[in-house]
């Protein structure tokens, strides 16, 4: 790889006093990877969460009262009355998801999070695409304009998070009474405990939640409680990256393994009821 003073065409690394290198990076190693997986593992999530809220079907479980978080509240008139477990209200319109109230909110808190910004600038925008490597657009203004300036209401989102985790919680509990109204525990309730879990600490391993939680204190002497638990949070913090693409995970397989049961597809291994 050779530098060169040959000038280049404009771009946005072209700094006062960097030196001007024609080659599009020096990065020998594979920096194209993470970007590429990126992508496509959004692209698969995007596609099967829209597939599936679009279906209107396959949802719920009355057996067991299993609802998947992709329909949870369910608020349409066209849901099933015992799914409906906070009222239904909603026109049931082929358009409006069962659950239109939360899911543009936890969209919002998931494409404002400071690590999924981070994977799909340089996934879908490639700005940049690496570290070190120039992004093909001649300008940048960050975050400093509309749309991207509404990056900023993220904190707003997180609390809308915690509220849809509440309900999400309330789901799980309702889900360990049968329909014969009896205690059960089958596979699915460690499915969607799991899910609840790793939501939980997703939500709370935001960098919203670590600033609220220890943000504007001028002393930490003086909030043993605040300290203690902004130091649990940013503990969870460190694994962010980790929780963002796990709870995708669990939100898909949740929502499957309820799919596949409201299908008859096969049957839930109980160990009570
Ligand atoms: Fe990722 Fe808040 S920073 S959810």
């Amino acid at each position: 790889m050779t530098t060169t003073t040959t000038p280049s065409s404009p771009r946005s690394d072209d700094g006062a006093g960097r030196a001007a290198i024609a080659a599009r990076t020096l990065r020998t190693d594979r920096w194209w990877f993470p970007p590429a997986i990126q992508a496509t593992g959004l692209i698969a999530w995007v596609a099967y969460a829209v597939a599936r809220t679009f279906m209107q079907a396959d949802y719920w479980v009355e057996q067991y009262h299993y609802l998947t978080p992709f329909y949870s509240p369910c608020v349409s008139t066209g849901c099933i009355p015992d799914a409906s477990h906070f009222g239904a209200f909603l026109p049931d319109w082929w358009f409006l998801p069962y659950a239109a109230l939360s899911l543009p909110f936890l969209l919002l808190f998931r494409l404002t999070c400071y690590y999924y910004r981070k994977a799909y600038y340089r996934a879908f925008w490639l700005s940049p695409p690496a570290c070190a490597v120039a992004e093909p657009h001649s300008k940048y203004t960050g975050e400093t304009r509309f749309p991207l300036l509404g990056q900023n209401l993220h904190r707003y989102f997180f609390y809308a998070a915690v509220i849809i985790s509440l309900i999400n919680t309330y789901d799980a509990v309702l889900a360990f009474r049968t329909a014969d109204g009896e205690f059960g525990l089958g596979l699915g309730n460690v499915i969607i405990v799991t899910n609840v879990v790793l939501l939980w600490l997703y939500t709370a391993s935001c960098h919203s939640c670590r600033s609220i939680i220890g943000g504007k204190l001028n002393h930490f002497s003086q909030h043993p409680v605040r300290y203690k638990l902004w130091g649990w949070v940013s503990k969870l913090n460190g694994h962010h990256m980790l929780l963002a693409w796990i709870t995708l995970g669990t939100l898909a397989i949740t929502d499957f393994y309820i799919w596949g049961l409201a299908s008859d597809w096969y049957s839930d291994p109980r160990l009570f009821n």
